[in-house]
């Protein structure tokens, strides 16, 4: 019983003393980590010289730790690596043999960059950046950020972008009341517009003669922070009991399938708001005709080409259609305030010709001399108007007309 407990043992002896020459799988030596740009660390290691490479494959794992844990695998010996650093990176590296289908591999082999040196909460916090497609095709970056808690009055921050290997220092700065820089503004960039999840890297660091400034770093994709433009050309009209709108994609180098859009219409009647979600170009919606809308829209990249970015600016509003209710109630409205009007000038005169009547028929009871009274009367006013507003009035009246009236009348 005890001899064959002893034959699986025997078996398991026997394969390993056979394998052990052949699986001999050493670590890489010489890894190390050099930062090559902002935000950017280059991994390199040599194979071990002691590692037989006969009739076998040799690749490498990589785990990168921290900032971001990630997991891969290369033929190569270096690697280039985007990442935060101002609180360190760490790596580490093994040798992986493939031989015969069966894959061996050695021990790990770490690598370290330390923090970024600086007081603790000296960094810039809520960092948030927009870019933006200009007109003539450039892309401008603006951000905005919050000086650290620990950062004394003097601190003087420092922004850098770095997009692919073309590095860049803010010379556009906005302060807050203690004169820090808490905003940049970058009205030309290399940041190339039609490109996809390609990332720009923002490092802020500063100084101070009280402490010193921890320098901070974050990526950011640089379609996730795209504000959009705003459509183009959008034009609404009426067909029937039907709203139709077209429109343009906005100004971008990406083609018209990347774009989602928000229509945002008003009922100005009843004040129902109502936001569509639309992904072409056109569309065509059954309204009140009996009521007036206001239109505005906004543009966003949809996931199809790349990330969403933030949505563009409402467009200018567009009003369309008419409150029919709202018209024929002016209108009735103008025409009684007309009619009111008139009546009241018809009154008006009633009185004015009856008041004449009653004047003129006692005293006068000849009809012949009734139009010749009537000029004595505005006559004497013309001539009683004295203020300096009238002067022209009475001179006129005391004119030639005038003695043309006197002869006439006396
Ligand atoms: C690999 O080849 C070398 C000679 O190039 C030989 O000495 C060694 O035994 C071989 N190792 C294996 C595991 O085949
Ligand atoms: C590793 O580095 C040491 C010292 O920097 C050097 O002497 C050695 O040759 C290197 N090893 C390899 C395999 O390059
Ligand atoms: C590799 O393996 C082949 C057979 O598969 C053999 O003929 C050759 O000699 C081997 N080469 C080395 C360097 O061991
Ligand atoms: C800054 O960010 C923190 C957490 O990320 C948040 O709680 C805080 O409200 C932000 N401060 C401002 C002023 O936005
Ligand atoms: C746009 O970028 C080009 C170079 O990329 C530059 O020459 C030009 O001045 C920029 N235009 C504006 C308005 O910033
Ligand atoms: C800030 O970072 C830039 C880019 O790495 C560097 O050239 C500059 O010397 C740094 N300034 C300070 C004050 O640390
Ligand atoms: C917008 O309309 C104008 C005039 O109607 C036209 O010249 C222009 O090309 C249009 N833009 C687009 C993007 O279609």
């Amino acid at each position: 019983f005890f001899h064959l407990c002893l034959i699986p043992l025997f078996i398991i002896l026997v394969l390993l003393s056979h394998a052990a020459p052949c699986v001999q799988v050493f670590p890489p030596v010489n890894f190390t980590l050099t930062v090559s740009a902002l935000a950017q660390v280059l991994l390199h290691w040599k194979p071990n010289p002691a590692q037989e490479q006969n009739n076998s494959t040799i690749r490498y794992d990589v785990r990168i730790l921290s900032p971001v844990p990630e997991e891969y695998d290369t033929k190569r010996t270096h690697s280039v690596r985007t990442a935060a650093l101002h609180n360190g990176f760490s790596a580490c590296v093994r040798t992986l043999l493939l031989q015969e289908g069966l894959q061996i591999s050695s021990d790990w082999v770490k690598g370290e960059l330390p923090p970024l040196p600086g007081a603790a909460e000296t960094s810039v916090t809520n960092l948030s950046c927009v870019t933006h497609v200009t007109i003539p095709g450039n892309v401008s970056l603006h951000c905005t950020w919050l000086p650290g808690q620990g950062a004394p009055e003097d601190t003087k921050y420092f922004l850098f972008y770095r997009y692919e290997t073309h590095t860049e220092e803010c010379h556009s700065y906005i302060k807050d009341e203690w004169n820090r820089n808490i905003e940049c503004r970058f009205s030309s960039t290399q940041i190339k517009p039609g490109e996809i999840d390609k990332l720009i890297v923002i490092h802020i660091n500063g100084s101070s003669k009280r402490a010193a400034i921890k320098p901070f770093q974050q990526l950011f994709n640089q379609n996730a922070i795209e504000k959009v433009n705003v459509p183009r050309n959008i034009s609404i009209s009426l067909e029937q009991n039907d709203l139709l709108a077209t429109w343009e994609k906005p100004i971008s180098p990406f083609n018209k399938e990347c774009f989602e859009y928000e229509f945002y219409l008003i009922n100005l009647k009843s004040g129902n708001k109502q936001i569509l979600k639309i992904s072409s170009n056109s569309f065509r919606l059954r309204i009140d005709v009996t009521s007036r809308y206001s239109v505005r829209m906004r543009a966003n990249h949809n996931h199809i080409c790349c990330a969403r970015g933030f949505w563009s600016d409402w467009s200018e509003v567009i009003s369309v259609g008419q409150n029919k209710l709202e018209n024929s109630i002016t209108w009735v409205f103008t025409l009684l305030c007309v009619f009111v009007f008139c009546t009241f000038l018809l009154v008006a005169i009633i009185c004015k010709i009856n008041h004449l009547w009653s004047r003129l028929f006692p005293p006068i009871p000849m009809p012949s001399n009734k139009f010749r009274d009537l000029f004595p009367v505005d006559y004497e006013r013309a001539r009683t108007c004295t203020s300096s507003t009238e002067t022209e009035v009475s001179s006129l009246a005391e004119g030639v007309p005038c003695s043309i009236l006197e002869d006439s009348v006396f």
